[in-house]
């Protein structure tokens, strides 16, 4: 066990060690217990979050301030257009700031080109630990509740041998971020599974991330394959991690990224597909989603899909983080 987290910033999924990861988890199972049992868990009374939002959010907000209020301490709820930031405002003058005031930074900015970027510049400033809350490359919180959830499921710390197909799937809402499918290429080697990426051509992810996820499953002696038709994918897996994102590497136009949506419409997860994958397969999904575009009603509510676990272990996953890091 790996304990050494206290003062670090979590902006990247691999900025822990896998060890350190497993520390995470071991705390969030502990919290979740201590939850469950009402027992008090205030490891940080009087520590103070920021949760800087760049963009909007449901799960992140509420399990972060939730588990701050949990962990004995508060969180502050701060969208960046209610801020200075647009009149001037800099990264470093908010890390150097904010650094002073709180004793952790949260921030949610998924701009393309532009959050992992701001994320780094304040956690360079702020001497108190940075944590992503999702930007356009990493969700590493959002990954670690995944982990948690298929852990649960499968009844087992070793993801070893488990088929994760984690797929592209339609969407008529907006352009969302690919930091969902890379943090989970990234993380999923180092726990054992065996992953298939799948999505339509226009769809890929970062070259460099691919490039890493490849040489952690190499390292790990694990299986990446990568498929463009989402039935193909689905075929004999154990974790069905269909959902969908913006062709963010093939177009900046969103009326362009619109349009190669859209000639992908039969990406839906239904039933039908559901049947080529293990009969006690799962199907994961952080939310929100297109129901009845990205997935049907039927999955989505039904006995395969575990998204409300999925959603509840954020909470948990994300506490560990914090009493972890800001302690
Ligand atoms: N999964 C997730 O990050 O949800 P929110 O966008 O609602 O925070």
């Amino acid at each position: 066990m790996q304990t050494n987290l206290r003062g670090r910033d979590f902006i990247s999924d691999l900025d822990f060690s896998k060890e350190e990861i497993e520390t995470v988890l071991d705390v969030a199972w502990d919290l979740k217990r201590k939850r469950a049992l009402g027992e008090p868990h205030a490891l940080l009374r009087d520590k103070v979050l920021a949760m800087l939002f760049f963009f909007s959010s449901t799960r992140t907000r509420g399990s972060f301030e939730a588990g701050m209020a949990q962990l004995g301490g508060h969180a502050a709820f701060i969208e960046s257009r209610t801020t200075q930031i647009s009149h001037g405002d800099t990264e470093k003058e908010m890390g150097h700031i904010f650094g002073r005031y709180f004793d952790g930074i949260a921030i949610r900015h998924v701009e393309w080109g532009v959050g992992n970027r701001y994320l780094n510049l304040v956690a360079e400033a702020s001497g108190v630990p940075v944590l992503n809350m999702q930007c356009e490359i990493y969700h590493p919180h959002q990954c670690l509740a995944d982990l948690m959830t298929m852990m649960e499921k499968f009844s087992t710390r070793s993801l070893r041998g488990k088929r994760v197909v984690v797929s592209w799937a339609y969407a008529s809402s907006y352009l969302k971020p690919i930091s969902v499918p890379q943090s989970l290429i990234l993380q999923l080697p180092r726990f054992g599974a065996d992953v298939v990426l799948s999505h339509p051509k226009g769809f890929e992810l970062m070259p460099e991330i691919m490039d890493q996820a490849k040489s952690l499953s190499k390292r790990y002696k694990t299986g990446f394959d990568v498929v463009h038709d989402m039935k193909e994918g689905f075929e004999d897996a154990d974790v069905v991690y269909a959902k969908s994102w913006g062709p963010l590497l093939t177009t900046s136009d969103v009326a362009k990224g619109k349009e190669l949506q859209d000639a992908n419409k039969d990406w839906i997860t239904d039933a039908k597909k559901m049947a080529v994958a293990h009969d006690d397969a799962i199907y994961m999904h952080p939310l929100p989603a297109d129901r009845d575009v990205e997935i049907t009603s039927e999955v989505l509510d039904g006995p395969q899909s575990v998204v409300i676990d999925e959603a509840e272990n954020r909470l948990h996953a994300q506490k560990a983080v914090m009493a972890l890091t800001m302690c």
